[in-house]
């Protein structure tokens, strides 16, 4: 389902010395794989995940989703391809503080669906289905960060996506709460979702199916679990 071959990218800040964020890095994963991405501060984790899903580009190599060429896609297919294909869940969360539980998880279908009528709904169900039906009118600042990582992970899935990328999706969780979302993950996992996921924590990528290290923007080991 994905196929990454070769790619590079390289930062280059201003004032200080260009980064080799990913180096030569090629990587296969099949569809409904649960994939654990690790490796040390600034390896490469984040930018591979970003990537991955549109957000960011490549100096060189290339990546296919289902058989498609996302590297020359305009920026116009790239933000088509993000809304019907990839779910995101970032590092820090990425939601919008001012804006209650329901209005986060439904930006991405008022930006791509057709049928605005059922949005409602549908979002009343992926907050039950998360356990948070109760903070749909909670502004997002007030959570705390399980309750938010959970509407980070409602809009991930809202769009029915085939692709979860998430970034330390529980980062800065105590356990009893990690285990919670981790077990919302497996869920998504079991329904076929193709999921990559970094994470520092060897007890959470012990879920995953097969464990990939990034060291310099190369992987350095790829094992099954
Ligand atoms: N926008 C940017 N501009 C310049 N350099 C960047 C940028 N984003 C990332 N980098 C650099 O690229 C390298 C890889 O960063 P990346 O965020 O992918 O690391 P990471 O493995 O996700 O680290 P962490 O575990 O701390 O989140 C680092 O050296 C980082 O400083
Ligand atoms: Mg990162």
């Amino acid at each position: 389902m994905i196929q990454i071959e070769h790619i590079s990218k390289q930062y280059r800040p201003k004032k200080s010395l260009p980064v080799q964020a990913l180096d030569d890095l090629s990587l296969h994963v099949n569809k409904g794989e649960f994939v654990a991405v690790t490796g040390v501060s600034g390896s490469g984790k984040s930018t591979l995940l970003h990537v991955l899903g549109g957000m960011d580009t490549v100096d060189s190599g290339s990546i296919k989703v289902c058989g498609e060429e996302i590297t020359s896609y305009t920026r116009k297919q790239l933000a088509q391809y993000r809304n019907a294909r990839v779910g995101f869940v970032l590092q820090d969360f990425g939601l919008i503080p001012y804006r209650s539980a329901i209005e986060n998880v439904t930006v991405p279908l008022y930006i791509h669906q057709k049928n605005k009528g059922k949005i409602p709904q549908q979002a009343e169900t992926m907050l039950k289905k998360m356990g948070i039906l109760d903070l749909r009118d909670r502004y997002v600042y007030s959570l705390s960060g399980g309750q938010k990582q959970r509407v980070a992970i409602a809009r991930a899935m809202i769009n029915d996506p085939d692709i979860i990328l998430a970034d330390e999706p529980t980062g800065a969780l105590d356990s009893k709460t990690k285990t919670e979302i981790m077990d919302l993950f497996v869920d998504l996992h079991k329904n076929g979702t193709t999921i990559l996921m970094v994470t520092h924590d060897n007890e959470i990528s012990a879920y995953a199916d097969r464990v990939l290290k990034i060291s310099d923007g190369k992987i350095i080991a790829d094992e099954k679990n």
